[in-house]
């Protein structure tokens, strides 16, 4: 077998340089973004969360070692991205904390509950979760919107400030 080294060492890399330490805290934003709404919440959030955004389609992705993971997706068919799942499915069961965020046409994504679901699964304890609208054919046009942006900001300085020193 193969093992091609560069590649691990690149994910590696690009781990550690996501999965920031605030104080003694490391936490991590995971999402699924099919169109690239669901990024730009992502983003907010590690933004006010002080991590970076990794992206589970194209990042290298992990949870074990965290003390706060924030999973987010976009709601497709009331279920989140088959990729996010797939990814949490494929984690280690853990004690740490975790929240999640979703965007969706309409109120109340059950993407949240199918995340939080498998998380509480794994043993995490689920913390706080965020949503807001996604602009979907007709709807929403717009969202997430400057303000949608702000409260996800707001989500996600509120979470640093909860697990902090
Ligand atoms: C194929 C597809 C299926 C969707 N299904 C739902 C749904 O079941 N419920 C809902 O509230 N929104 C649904 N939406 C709307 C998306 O959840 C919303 O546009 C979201 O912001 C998309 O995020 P993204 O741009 O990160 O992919 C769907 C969108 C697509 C493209």
């Amino acid at each position: 077998m193969t093992v091609n080294c560069n590649l691990i060492l690149n994910r590696m890399q690009s781990f550690i340089q996501y999965a920031t330490l605030i104080g003694t805290m490391k936490a991590a934003v995971v999402y699924y973004s099919k169109g690239g709404k669901t990024r730009k919440v992502a983003e907010a959030i590690s933004k006010g969360l002080e991590c970076g955004a990794l992206d589970v389609g194209t990042d290298a992705c992990e949870a074990a070692g965290l003390d706060l993971l924030v999973v987010g997706s976009g709601t497709y068919g009331g279920m989140p991205g088959p990729k996010i799942v797939d990814f949490l499915n494929g984690i280690p069961a853990g004690s740490g904390k975790a929240a999640i965020f979703a965007t969706s046409a309409g109120p109340s994504p059950k993407s949240i509950q199918k995340i939080k679901d498998i998380l509480e699964g794994k043993g995490y304890q689920v913390i706080s979760s965020f949503s807001c609208r996604g602009h979907f054919l007709l709807s929403n046009r717009g969202h997430p919107d400057e303000k949608d942006l702000e409260e996800a900001k707001v989500f996600g300085s509120d979470l640093k400030k909860r697990m902090g020193p």
